[in-house]
């Protein structure tokens, strides 16, 4: 939910051009985190307007990135050839939450014309209501409707106070983070600190790259403390020195750069050396060093580390592909295979999850088992309830994340409570999570994202190893993320005699899986086809039940995603108590008929279907052929154990959506009004 970026090099002349295209390729890396209107501050060619001649110029547009670079392209005030030796550029993507997409509120957001504060925000400032009719009240003029504006607003007013005169960048922007009540991360540049780039965050993701052109002086930067003297008076704010706490070239000729992002996606193709910022950190680049601070000592540990990304550039490139979500569909017979590498040994039916082995106790003695998520993450966990059912012989509740916390469900201490999230930072499931924590019960991620915040916040978990997934529409990590709880049925299960039969089965199924899902893709022209006959209809129904009820949803749920079809998931069971009446000759329907114990019921359903007039495509068993033989059109798929069968299920209705959005023209990508991680509630 918006992309910041922000590109300093020091003691590396870049020219001009060079910075604005490593700001724009920056953020079209984070494009699928908010593409509405997008914007740039960097310095202006020197016209004196400050006391130390910088002037800030933000270039601001709606749409998307590259209208942004159009409109930097044709900029004629700037000489793309002009050399810096020392600059600060920062950059925003947006997902409109106060305020429409418009020029005025996008970011960079300004504290007056004169551009002395510049901040780029992803998040929601949520008392920026109070603070604003302060403001107002001290003489500020607001010019947008974001929450976003009283932060460069803030800045300068303290930094108008007597007793601001001397003090840092980094400690002016503690003062007014102090202030902000949400979840955000900020970075600020200003003409006061020319060269200096301060960043902050408190819930949302931000990470630093860095990239020297010699040694650095080390890898781990202690956090520097300040400490408060009285609560509440911001002039008295005092740094406990720590003079060691920063990182900078060891040889000062060395030049170094730094990037902050959301994502690591955006840094990669620069440097693989990241420092991840915690909530509550505040880094800050000066003459080239940086350094972290602290207001007071929280939870968390006393330095941050310089970590390598194992991400490939390759992993982040389309390629051959049309879309990043084409791609992301293909992938999964690998993406599969990387969540069951190295945890499960086929020979002997022995899963290892080393994620839990800290926990197993507790998890194996828990009285019931919670699998909390949003959209595909909350799916993936309905798809995998019956096998964790059977196989843990706990109750185990499935939630929406924004219900459950509707709700005040009671949770106890002998829950073992699951967070499904592709992107580990989803706001509604990272709050039932502190929900769950305050409550007492073991936490549990599944995400698909090293240290994002439900995986450093969760006492344990499972790391998906899906691979980035950047369509806005997941497929690969639902695939993932269904195989992933399937392993967790069969570590709770491995004691069970009398389950035996059974794990084999799934075992042999998982073993089977990539090869399966690379067969389910070969239909795709089948598919292609289908669409073709279905993308200007204005309905869809998909039908099913028990496992696949789940597919259904999930299903539904791509297609109104990125078609804007309208698109709706029935149970069968339901069938006759309402969604009947929908059924008729032009109704397009799709049921998903496997042979597991359900059969039978499907095949009620479909009777009940074809007695109406209605034409169902099926997806059903490639050797069923009485099911073939009831259908309108069937689409056949591989045959495999019950509790896996949905997950070639849904990859037919994934490219379904993906041909309905091809066919209608739309950006498969980046579906209106959507954006890959929901970081507000
Ligand atoms: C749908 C989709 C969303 C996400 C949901 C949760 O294709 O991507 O429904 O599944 O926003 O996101 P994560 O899994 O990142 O918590």
């Amino acid at each position: 939910m918006c992309g910041i970026f922000a590109y300093l090099n020091y003691r590396i002349p870049k020219t001009r051009r060079h910075i604005l295209e490593t700001l724009i390729k920056g953020l079209q890396r984070l494009e699928y985190r908010g593409y509405d209107s997008a914007g740039v501050a960097i310095d202006a060619p020197s016209k004196g307007a400050h006391e130390n001649g910088k002037q800030i110029c933000v270039v601001k547009q709606q749409g998307k990135v590259e209208v942004l670079a159009e409109k930097l392209r044709g900029m004629a005030e700037f000489d793309f050839n002009d050399e810096m030796l020392c600059h600060v550029g920062i950059a925003h993507t947006r997902w409109a939450t106060h305020g429409v997409p418009n020029e005025v509120n996008s970011h960079p957001q300004r504290s007056d014309p004169e551009n002395e504060f510049v901040v780029v925000h992803n998040g929601i400032v949520t008392n920026y209501k109070a603070l604003k009719k302060l403001l107002e009240g001290k003489g500020f003029k607001f010019e947008s409707e974001t929450d976003t504006e009283v932060i460069p607003k803030m800045l300068k007013y303290l930094h108008q106070q007597p007793d601001a005169k001397d003090i840092s960048f980094s400690t002016l922007v503690e003062r007014v983070v102090k202030e902000l009540e949400g979840a955000f991360a900020i970075v600020v540049k200003s003409v006061h600190f020319p060269g200096e780039v301060v960043a902050t965050k408190r819930g949302s993701p931000l990470l630093i790259g860095v990239a020297c052109s010699g040694e650095l002086s080390t890898d781990i930067i202690p956090i520097r403390y300040c400490k408060s003297i009285s609560e509440g008076d911001h002039s008295k704010v005092v740094p406990q020195n720590n003079p060691l706490g920063s990182l900078h070239p060891v040889d000062v000729e060395c030049g170094v750069e730094y990037y902050f992002a959301s994502d690591a996606s955006a840094i990669v193709e620069h440097t693989r050396r990241v420092i991840f910022v915690e909530d509550d950190d505040v880094a800050a680049v000066s003459g080239g060093h940086l350094s972290l601070h602290r207001v007071c000592r929280g939870p968390g540990q006393d330095c941050r580390a310089l970590q390598t990304l194992e991400m490939e550039l390759q992993q982040i490139v389309k390629g051959s592909y049309n879309s990043y979500m084409q791609k992301e569909i293909f992938e999964q017979p690998d993406s599969v295979l990387n969540t069951m590498r190295g945890r499960l040994k086929f020979e002997s039916n022995i899963v290892m999850l080393g994620g839990l082995k800290d926990h197993v106790k507790v998890i194996k003695r828990c009285r019931r088992l919670i699998l909390i998520g949003c959209g595909t993450s909350y799916h993936a966990a309905l798809a995998t309830r019956q096998v964790l059912e059977e196989l843990s012989e706990l109750p185990v509740m499935v939630e929406l994340a924004s219900d459950f916390l509707d709700r005040h469900t009671p949770v106890f201490r002998d829950d073992v409570c699951f967070f499904i999230s592709q992107s580990g930072e989803t706001a509604d499931t990272l709050m039932a999570l502190h929900f769950c924590k305050e409550n007492g019960a073991l936490t549990v991620g599944v995400t698909n994202t090293v240290g994002s915040s439900i995986s450093r916040v969760t006492e344990c978990g499972i790391h998906i190893n899906a691979g980035p997934e950047i369509g806005v529409a997941s497929t690969k990590a639902y695939t993932s993320q269904v195989v992933a709880l399937v392993m967790f049925a069969l570590f709770m299960s491995e004691d069970r005699i009398s389950m035996t039969q059974r794990r084999k089965e799934i075992f042999k199924g998982l073993e089977e899986l990539p090869d399966q899902i690379r067969k389910v893709l070969q239909i795709d022209s089948d598919v292609k086809e289908l669409a073709g006959e279905m993308y200007k209809q204005l309905s869809l129904l998909i039908m099913g039940r028990g496992y696949n009820y789940a597919t259904c949803l999930e299903g539904a749920l791509k297609i109104k995603e990125i078609t804007y079809m309208h698109s709706e998931g029935i149970l069968s069971g339901e069938l006759k108590h309402g969604p009947l009446a929908l059924i008729d000759d032009k109704m397009p329907v799709i049921m998903i008929i496997p042979r597991d114990g359900t059969y039978t019921k499907c095949h009620n359903a479909l009777k009940q279907v074809t007695a109406r007039r209605g034409l169902p495509v099926v997806l059903c068993e490639e050797n069923d052929k009485e099911t073939i033989s009831l259908a309108f059109k069937a689409l056949l798929l591989p045959s495999t154990v019950d509790c896996l069968q949905g997950i070639l299920a849904v990859i037919p209705l994934q490219l379904l959506s993906l041909h309905i959005a091809n066919l209608r023209n739309m950006d498969v990508d980046c579906p209106r009004n959507l954006a890959k991680s929901v970081t507000v509630e």
